[in-house]
């Protein structure tokens, strides 16, 4: 492995840095024991429409799919209910980071590294995340597909990394939970 200092660590955010699956866990009250497979239905459609509206080339923003997902999921498993739905999204606006997000960060941060976040979140949810989990003074950019209006795994995305951060794309290293997303990346050229 190269020298650590020499590039950038580039994180994807939800499912790696923050936990998605909070919000419905945090649900359990209203939800009961729909509550995981509300979560997980509700994740799978978020994606679903992502990868659809980039193909179709009907871009909207990561928010108003996160919305429309929820609304899918609500009515698989049978929830009509506006106070639940507000209560969801308010939690996904603030959802919690996974225990070892600030430590990693931090770790890498002392060995040199610029860190990142290259995300398909708007630039609202992904500061309301950040701020929650105040990260925010480890990261030295946050990318958002705003910017190119197209998700990921779209290569136009994974190249505002290399813009932004002025680095070729073998000086990044590109980490995410979703394997769809290490596969566009990987042939994009991170590593
Ligand atoms: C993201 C989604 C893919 O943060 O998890 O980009």
């Amino acid at each position: 492995m190269n020298d650590l200092t020499d590039g950038a660590c580039v994180f994807d955010a939800y499912g790696t840095l923050l936990d998605v699956a909070s919000a419905a866990a945090k649900s359990t009250d209203m939800l009961g024991a729909d509550a995981a497979r509300l979560g997980q239905i509700w994740r799978t459609k978020q994606l679903e429409y992502s990868w659809l509206r980039s193909l179709m080339g009907e871009h909207a923003d990561f928010w108003q799919l996160t919305g429309d997902a929820l609304d899918f999921a609500m009515e698989t498993v049978g929830i009509d209910d506006a106070t639940v739905r507000q209560r969801l999204m308010d939690l996904y606006f603030t959802l919690d980071a996974f225990p070892e997000t600030s430590g990693v960060l931090q770790t890498l941060k002392a060995a040199g590294m610029k860190t990142a976040i290259l995300s398909n979140g708007s630039p609202a949810m992904l500061q309301g995340a950040i701020d929650h989990a105040g990260i925010a003074h480890l990261l030295d950019a946050v990318y958002s597909v705003e910017d190119v209006g197209v998700f990921k795994p779209h290569p136009s995305v994974y190249q505002m990394a290399v813009d932004g951060l002025n680095l070729t794309p073998d000086k990044i290293r590109f980490l995410s939970s979703n394997a769809w997303d290490v596969a566009g990346a990987s042939y994009f050229g991170f590593r």
